[in-house]
């Protein structure tokens, strides 16, 4: 092929922020997960799930100012867009997406949606001074939101597999294979770690003063 610009090369997709966001909500959501039944680690629990509150209360403003992949307006589609893509892989020939597939935008809402779900609950728990019904949501928002995640993951690997291209490499370096023309001007590298520091030091605050 002559044209230069269907040539494939390594192209940024997710910039910093996004990343940041990622990992450390991931991470906070398993630590509050697996502290969620510990007294002796009731204050870890709430400050990590305040910050992954925190997170994703960025992460929708983001969605909105952020680069082109990162916004809300990329990946989050109707369901004619969700049946189009769904259809495409059943004829076996999947539609490939640079950013999230339209798929992939309601696993991202649904996840988004439970953190943010299990957070207000369980500050409701701790505000509140008997047990309740809000107990009984915290741990049902709890358990949903893994059991998304669990289908997240298997679809990440799968997704991975059906494209050739390794998702989880990507959001880690921000990276894909693509058209030049296909790739964001910035990382936004400063934000990123902004966003990183604000939330050590929110978390330093929260365990250590
Ligand atoms: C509690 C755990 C997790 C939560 C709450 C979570 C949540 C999310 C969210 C909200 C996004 C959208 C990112 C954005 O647009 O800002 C996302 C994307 C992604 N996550 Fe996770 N995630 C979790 C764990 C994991 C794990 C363990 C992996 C590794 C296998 C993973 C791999 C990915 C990948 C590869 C993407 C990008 C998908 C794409 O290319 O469209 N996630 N995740
Ligand atoms: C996304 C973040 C969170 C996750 C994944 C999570 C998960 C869990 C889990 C699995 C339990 C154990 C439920 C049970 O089996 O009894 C629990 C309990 C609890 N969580 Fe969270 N939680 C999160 C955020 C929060 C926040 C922000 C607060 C409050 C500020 C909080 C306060 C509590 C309290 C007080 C309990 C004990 C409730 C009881 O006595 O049954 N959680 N959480």
């Amino acid at each position: 092929m002559n044209d230069s610009t269907l040539e494939t090369t390594a192209i940024r997709v997710w910039d910093w922020p996004v990343r940041v966001f990622h990992w450390s909500l991931a991470l906070c959501v398993f630590i509050a997960f697996f502290t969620g039944e510990s007294e002796q680690y009731s204050l870890l629990h709430q400050t990590l799930g305040y910050a992954a509150a925190g997170l994703i209360a960025f992460r929708l403003v983001w969605g909105v100012v952020g680069t082109r992949y990162a916004r809300f307006q990329a990946f989050v589609r109707g369901p004619k867009a969700v049946w189009t893509y769904v259809n495409s892989i059943r004829q076996g020939h999947a539609e490939h997406h640079v950013g999230h597939n339209p798929v992939g935008g309601v696993a991202v809402l649904l996840l988004m949606g439970l953190v943010a779900l299990t957070a207000l609950s369980g500050w409701m728990v701790a505000a509140g001074d008997a047990p309740g019904w809000q107990e009984e949501l915290h741990e049902l928002a709890a358990n949903t939101l893994m059991m998304v995640v669990a289908i997240h993951v298997l679809g990440v690997v799968l997704s991975s597999r059906l494209h050739r291209e390794n998702l989880v490499a990507a959001i880690l370096s921000g990276y894909k294979q693509g058209h030049a023309r296909d790739g964001i001007a910035r990382s936004w590298w400063v934000l990123g770690l902004l966003l990183l520091a604000a939330l050590m030091v929110f978390i330093w605050r929260q365990l250590l003063l």
